[in-house]
C-alpha cells in the first residue's frame, strides 16, 4: 500500500493536526462497552466544516457501527453536496496501549470509496493509534483494490 508515514502527530501540517485532535476528542466519546476499543473519526469538508463520528456498539453486536461510517454517513446526511477532503481516524484500547496506527475495516473502506467515486476527487485518510506514527493514504482507492463497483448494478 502506498502510505506516507509521519513520525508523530507533531510532524503534521497545522490543519491535519487540528483534524486529528478532533478525531481524538471524538474517540474518547465512543460508546464501546463491549470491545473496549474506542475509535474516533473526523473528516473535513471542502468548505472547512468538520464532521465527527465514533464507534457505537450495541448488545446485539452486529447492530453497532464503526466510527468511520458514523462520520461519513453524518456528513452525507447533513452536507450532501459537499466534498470530503480528508478523514482522520484514531483508536485506543482501554486494556492495552496502541502505539501503531490501525487501518479501517473492509466495510468502511467500501463505504468511503463509494463517496470518493461519487465526488470524483480523492478522500485522503490519516490513521493513528493513541501515540506514535501517523500514516497518510492519499486515496481510498489505494485502500481497497478490487472493490465492489456499483456500476455493475446499472
Ligand atoms: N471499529 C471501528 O470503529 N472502525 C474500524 O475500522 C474497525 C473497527 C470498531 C467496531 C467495534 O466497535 C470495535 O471497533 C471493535 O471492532
Amino acid at each position: 500500500m502506498e502510505v506516507k508515514k509521519y513520525s508523530s502527530k507533531e510532524a503534521l501540517s497545522q490543519s491535519d493536526k487540528v483534524l486529528l485532535e478532533e478525531a481524538i476528542k471524538s474517540r474518547e466519546q465512543a460508546y464501546a462497552p463491549y470491545s473496549r476499543f474506542k475509535v474516533g473519526a473526523a473528516l473535513v469538508l471542502e468548505d472547512g466544516t468538520i464532521v465527527k463520528g465514533n464507534n457505537q456498539e450495541n448488545a446485539a453486536y452486529p447492530s453497532g457501527l464503526c466510527a468511520e461510517r458514523v462520520a461519513i454517513f453524518a456528513a452525507s446526511a447533513n452536507h450532501p453536496q459537499k466534498q470530503i477532503s480528508t478523514m482522520a481516524v484514531t483508536c485506543r484500547h482501554s486494556d492495552k496501549p496502541t502505539h501503531v496506527p490501525f487501518t479501517s475495516c473492509g466495510s468502511c473502506r467500501q463505504v468511503m470509496l463509494e463517496y470518493e467515486l461519487n465526488q470524483e476527487t480523492p478522500i485522503r485518510t490519516l490513521f493513528y493509534g493513541e501515540d506514535g506514527e501517523v500514516w497518510e493514504v492519499a486515496s481510498t482507492k489505494l485502500l481497497l483494490p478490487f472493490f465492489f463497483d456499483k456500476t455493475i448494478l446499472e
